[in-house]
């Protein structure tokens, strides 16, 4: 049997995980456990790259770790760990940095983003050259993510790219795997802007930690679009097309089975009927997260890192021999 294909992806531990990273990133995070060999991270490294206070990160980076495992993420299965538990992701940074045009950094549109919210910092700069670090330290062929990494993934394959054609060819050139429904997931509350983390509107996004009232609450207070037909048009129906998707990665149904039956039922009946399919989604998963301890996860993170460093270690030194520090 061949061997199988590596597969890395991570999340920062920044703000409480929702419905759009489930449905953009860890869903497939999930499946894809069955055919490729799956590295998952914790990238707290990267979440330094915006102001924090150390006990909440702490605790944080415990929590994403669980909420990890609770969506079915299987520590036996897949490798879990903490960015910064294996440095060889810093030491790649470094070599990748020197040839990392600093024209296409400066192009990069989470940079201007953030770095108008939380104040510049050569670190917040360089952050996609440590996340092309995470993807190639295991010389992956596949990340999954949500459609916001498009430029992410260009840039990390641009750098594969060109180190194999300066050194030798050391890196697979990584594909970014993107779900057909779900890839960006809108706000409940503006269905022109992403569902974020960082929204300060609590009615924006369905937690998954979120109790089976308060998605109901949420979700029935969605922001729905002028007329009453239930349409999937993203152009007129923003609103109701964003719900379309929820509802349908929550029912495993078509989206054209619920305009079907949904299409006159009123924009009312179809939010409740919307609401009680996340919620119904969602309570196992909340349940899993509460029944774990912290020193559960602490001690699978650790175990993972000691795997993943081996290899790690592996493609350093390839790394090394190509480009003359051996
Ligand atoms: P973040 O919330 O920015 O830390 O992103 C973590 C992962 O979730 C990344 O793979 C994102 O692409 C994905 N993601 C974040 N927000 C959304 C969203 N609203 N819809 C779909 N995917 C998302
Ligand atoms: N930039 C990603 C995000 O904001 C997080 C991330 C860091 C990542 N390193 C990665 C995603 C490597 C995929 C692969 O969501």
């Amino acid at each position: 049997m061949s061997e199988r294909q590596r597969v890395f992806s991570g999340m920062q531990p920044t703000g409480k995980i929702h419905i759009g990273n489930l449905m953009g990133a860890l869903s497939n995070w999930v499946s894809m456990q069955e055919e490729y060999s799956t590295i998952y991270n914790v990238v707290d490294l990267h979440a330094m790259t915006t102001p924090y206070d150390p006990a909440d990160f702490r605790q944080q980076r415990i929590n994403l770790a669980k909420m990890i495992i609770a969506v079915g993420v299987d520590p036996d299965r897949s490798l879990l760990y903490f960015q910064s538990d294996v440095a060889e992701h810093a030491e790649l940074t470094w070599i990748l940095s020197v040839m990392t045009p600093m024209g296409q950094l400066e192009r990069m549109t989470q940079y201007k983003e953030k770095a108008d919210k939380a104040g510049q910092n050569l670190g917040l700069f360089s952050y996609p050259v440590l996340m092309a670090a995470d993807i190639l330290i295991h010389r992956v062929h596949a990340v999954p993510v949500g459609d916001d990494q498009t430029q992410h993934l260009e840039i990390t394959r641009d750098l594969a790219e060109r180190f194999n054609n300066r050194f030798g060819e050391v890196f697979p050139i990584p594909e970014r795997i993107s779900p057909e429904i779900g890839a960006r997931v809108m706000s409940l509350q503006d269905p022109f802007s992403k569902m974020s983390k960082s929204d300060a509107n609590t009615k924006a996004t369905v937690l998954l930690t979120d109790t089976t009232d308060q998605i109901m609450k949420k979700i029935k207070s969605a922001v729905t679009d002028t007329g009453s037909e239930v349409a999937f048009d993203w152009d007129n129906k923003p609103g109701v097309s964003n719900l379309l998707e929820i509802f349908s990665y929550f029912s495993g149904r078509t989206i054209d089975d619920l305009v079907a039956e949904y299409a006159t039922a009123g924009y009312g009946h179809f939010k409740v009927a919307a609401a009680e399919a996340v919620a119904e989604g969602i309570a196992p998963i909340r349940e899993a997260y509460e029944g774990m301890s912290d020193a559960e996860v602490s001690a699978v993170m650790s175990t993972s890192a000691e795997k993943a460093k081996v290899s790690a270690a592996e493609t350093m030194s390839l790394v090394k021999g190509a480009v003359g520090l051996d």
